[in-house]
């Protein structure tokens, strides 16, 4: 079964550095990581960390109202699949609604978009590079 937590910037690190930060050398920790706002989640398998997502309040001036960015979303290879990273979105969704936000947005990578689409998030306008990492098309959920 998989346990959802919040947890500490610092715990994020390991797997967002194994998995989205292979062969790409950007850093991985983030500005913003420990703003006040900023919080993140973490799935526990059998008390492992297999999966780690954060959430910050950043404007994208296509939005409009309160919002929040997704950011560092990553499960562990051998646990992709399994359930961890749509368990995070739920919990965050629920989170973020309580907090009276109304859009969770995020530069998702192209292998990532059906994943997020299937969380019920929608992509908006062109596809982009980010320099080192790819191409990306900026997603959002409407929270109300
Ligand atoms: C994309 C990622 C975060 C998804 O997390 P996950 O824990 O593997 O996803 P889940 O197991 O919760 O999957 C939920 C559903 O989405 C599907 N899914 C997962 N990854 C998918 C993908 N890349 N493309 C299409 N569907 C995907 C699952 O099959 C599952 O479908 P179901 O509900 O019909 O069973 C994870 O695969 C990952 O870390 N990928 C590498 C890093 C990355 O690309 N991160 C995103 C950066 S923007």
């Amino acid at each position: 079964m998989i346990q959802i937590k919040k947890i500490s910037a610092e715990e994020t690190y390991p797997i967002r550095l194994e998995v989205l930060r292979e062969n790409i050398p950007l850093p991985y920790k983030f500005n913003g990581d420990f703003d006040e706002n900023t919080f993140h989640i973490g799935a526990y398998r059998n008390k492992k960390l297999i999966a780690v997502s954060s959430y910050m309040k950043a404007e994208n001036k296509n939005f409009r109202g309160k919002q929040y960015q997704l950011r560092g979303m990553a499960t562990l290879v051998e646990s992709q699949g399994t359930g961890a990273g749509k368990l995070m979105l739920q919990a965050a969704f629920s989170i973020l609604t309580k907090m009276n936000i109304d859009i969770l947005w995020c530069n998702a990578r192209v292998i990532a978009v059906d994943f997020y689409k299937k969380q019920g998030l929608e992509t908006l306008g062109e596809l982009f590079e980010i320099p080192l990492v790819g191409a990306h098309y900026v997603m959002f959920k409407k929270l109300k």
